[in-house]
């Protein structure tokens, strides 16, 4: 049993099936759970219909919001409702209060109960207490235990299938043996280690990878006032396998659901155990700036930005998702206006877009296509690589647009081939062309 169909309950539920496991996937939305038994999906996730339908269909995938029914024949329960940051700045646990209430209130024989969810450390214990305080035969026994998520969104599914290695939390051999078999058809290699460790290398390995980003605009920054090629760097660096190459692309900075949450989570879980954590303060403050630096090759461009038509090409946190917790593009466009409430912002996005009405405020014009948003624009700022901004004919268009500048976000353009000629083109911690 899976409680929670976000992004880590349903791709996992779903996975666990594609393993040949049966699998109840509950949530207390109906019209979510209605949905998701036809075949509709919540969000955007490339492969996750496929292999939901697929098991729907061969009947080892089931949705229910009865957690009191699909408990009866569960015998691993995993816990993946939403974690996310209250104002300020600590981890919301109450979504997870409530499924342990629920599962201690219905268990009525032996389960083996998971957090999924990224929670703080010391959150199984929390969840076993509740489940013993709600439990009415209290001889009834079961065992806690924490498997981390380390899946991306735009590639979950990839991920579950493909991942480094898999780690299971957990404080007998017996438990930790039963979640092994549960993943053993994945053939990833699985680390066993105790409930809280598992609990920190989930936020350990998010700040880890922040801390990376970061790390690579501030050489980015570094390397625009030396004059030289954050790309460079990078490769020259991260070809070290101490260092690796991945997650040092320098660009706008990061966002989404995970990395500040879980960077400021972090942060929360040291102060409370009496600590500080100014490396991951830095972190994150790096973070919160880092959009600025596209503002300012703007204003670079146009010191004065009375009246200018901006395009802002890509609003989701990364490609290949509909999400907007924490985009950069908010921010973005929250700064925009305050340096100058007179522009005009043209966005797009391929799927994104009426996410974005949700949480974009202000005078935006939302276009159906790239042509559409850079018709008539003094500038185009990317901030989302997908591969249809990537891959987009600028030169072929340039005659679309008021003036042909573009501010490369995410260092994503192939430059190669003339392929940005007639256009002012800047990018992060790279030369100006
Ligand atoms: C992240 C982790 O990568 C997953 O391992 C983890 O399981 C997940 O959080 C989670 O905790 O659930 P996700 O937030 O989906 O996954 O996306 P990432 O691909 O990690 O990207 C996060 C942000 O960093 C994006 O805004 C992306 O554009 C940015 N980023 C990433 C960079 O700016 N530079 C890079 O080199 C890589």
């Amino acid at each position: 049993m899976v409680v929670g169909t976000g992004y880590v309950g349903l791709t996992s539920g779903s996975s666990f099936a594609e393993l040949g496991h049966n699998v109840v996937c509950v949530d207390i939305d109906e019209r979510k759970i209605n949905q998701l038994r036809q075949g509709i999906m919540p969000f955007y996730e490339p492969g996750l219909q496929d292999i939901v339908v697929r098991n729907v269909k061969e009947r080892r995938l089931f949705f229910t919001t009865s957690l009191s029914e699909a408990i009866k024949s569960a015998s691993v329960i995993f816990i993946a409702v939403g974690t996310p940051s209250l104002p300020n700045g600590s981890v919301d646990l109450s979504y997870v209060e409530q499924v342990a209430i629920q599962i201690g209130k219905n268990l009525i024989d032996y389960k083996i109960i998971v957090n999924k969810s990224t929670v703080p450390v010391g959150t199984a214990d929390l969840v076993e207490r509740i489940i013993k305080e709600n439990m009415t035969d209290k001889k009834v026994s079961f065992d806690m235990a924490s498997v981390p998520e380390f899946l991306r969104e735009g590639s979950a599914v990839k991920d579950i299938f493909n991942g480094d290695r898999i780690v299971i939390g957990a404080n007998n051999l017996e438990v930790a043996d039963i979640l092994m078999k549960l993943h053993e058809k994945l053939n990833i290699p699985i680390q066993i280690t105790d409930i809280r460790s598992a609990e920190l290398i989930k936020y350990a390995a998010n700040s880890f990878l922040a801390m990376k980003i970061s790390f690579i605009n501030e050489i980015a920054n570094i390397a625009d006032g030396v004059g030289a090629d954050v790309i460079e760097v990078a490769k020259g660096i991260g070809s070290d396998k101490r260092i690796g190459n991945q997650f040092l692309n320098a660009g706008i900075g990061f966002g989404g659901a995970c990395f500040p949450k879980d960077v400021k989570g972090l942060i929360e879980i040291a102060q409370k155990s009496g600590r500080t954590l100014p490396l991951l303060e830095e972190v994150i403050r790096i973070n919160d700036n880092q959009y600025r630096s596209v503002i300012n090759k703007l204003l670079s461009v146009y010191p004065d930005l009375t009246g200018k038509v901006i395009t802002i090409l890509g609003l989701a946190f990364k490609p290949n998702t509909d999400d907007m917790r924490d985009a950069v593009s908010i921010s973005l466009v929250r700064s925009l206006f305050e340096v100058d409430p007179s522009l005009k912002i043209n966005v797009y996005d391929p799927i994104a877009l009426e996410a974005a009405k949700q949480v974009i405020k202000g005078n935006v014009e939302y276009c159906n296509s790239i042509e559409e948003a850079i018709s008539n624009s003094d500038a185009i700022l990317i901030v989302t690589e997908w591969d249809e901004i990537v891959e987009f004919d600028y030169k072929k268009n340039i005659n679309l647009l008021n003036n042909p500048v573009i501010i490369d976000g995410r260092n994503c353009l192939d430059l190669s081939g003339g392929r940005i000629d007639g256009f002012i083109y800047r990018s992060i911690g790279r030369k100006p062309i």
